[in-house]
């Protein structure tokens, strides 16, 4: 009877979380433009905003999680004719990611705009609150391979590409090419 009782309770859980997840990837497909694959991960409280914009697409198994924290609500913008694809991982929590138009983000990219505080070791990581350092910006026209990770602060020129598998930790200008972790400048579009 017990085990029933805690199946019957995790069964609950997980049809409620299901629920609220669908329920925000409702509103962020009326709000928008765009498309957002039906198995795409959405995850916006009412305070944030998800929007996609005309002609643009976010493929299947991507994540766009749009959380407001302690230092206020989160938005998440897609211009026009942008490709998001499969599992992305789009995480802004409490601060903003905007990606400009016509812009390829590829597949397994991650986009991570804010991070935790945590210098004082006398105190729990996640006590130490949240980095000034937030927010992701993409201009017009970039090209992000596979695999990349783009970390909190950083703005991203329009025209660049950035080469699979790089690790962005600094900003990147307008029409650069980089690649690796850091990721370095190697060259320019011409
Ligand atoms: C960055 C990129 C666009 C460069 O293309 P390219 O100009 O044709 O580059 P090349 O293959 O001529 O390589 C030039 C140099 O950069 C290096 N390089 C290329 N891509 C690299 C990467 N992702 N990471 C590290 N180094 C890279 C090469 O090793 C080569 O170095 P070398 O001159 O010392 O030999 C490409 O390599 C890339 O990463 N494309 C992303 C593909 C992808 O993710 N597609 C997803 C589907 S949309």
């Amino acid at each position: 009877m017990r085990v029933l009782r805690r199946a019957l309770r995790i069964f609950k859980r997980e049809i409620e979380s299901l629920l609220s997840e669908r329920i925000a990837f409702l509103r962020a497909v009326r709000r928008s433009e765009g498309r957002i694959a039906w198995r795409a991960v959405v995850q916006v409280d009412r305070e944030s905003t998800v929007l996609v914009g005309a002609g643009s697409r976010v493929g299947i198994g991507t994540v766009l999680a749009a959380q407001s924290d302690e230092t206020g609500p989160a938005s998440i913008r897609i211009g026009r004719r942008t490709y998001v694809g499969e599992y992305n991982n789009l995480r802004a929590d409490g601060s903003e990611i905007a990606i400009g138009d016509h812009c390829l983000i590829s597949q397994f990219v991650s986009l991570i705009s804010s991070g935790h505080e945590f210098r004082d070791r006398s105190r729990l990581i996640e006590e130490q609150g949240i980095p000034e350092k937030k927010g992701i910006r993409i201009g017009d026209d970039v090209w992000i391979g596979a695999m990349v990770t783009v970390l909190p602060g950083i703005s991203i020129g329009t025209g660049a590409v950035v080469g699979s598998g790089a690790v962005v930790t600094r900003d990147i200008p307008p029409y650069a090419i980089a690649v690796g972790n850091p990721a370095r400048v190697v060259g320019e579009r011409t």
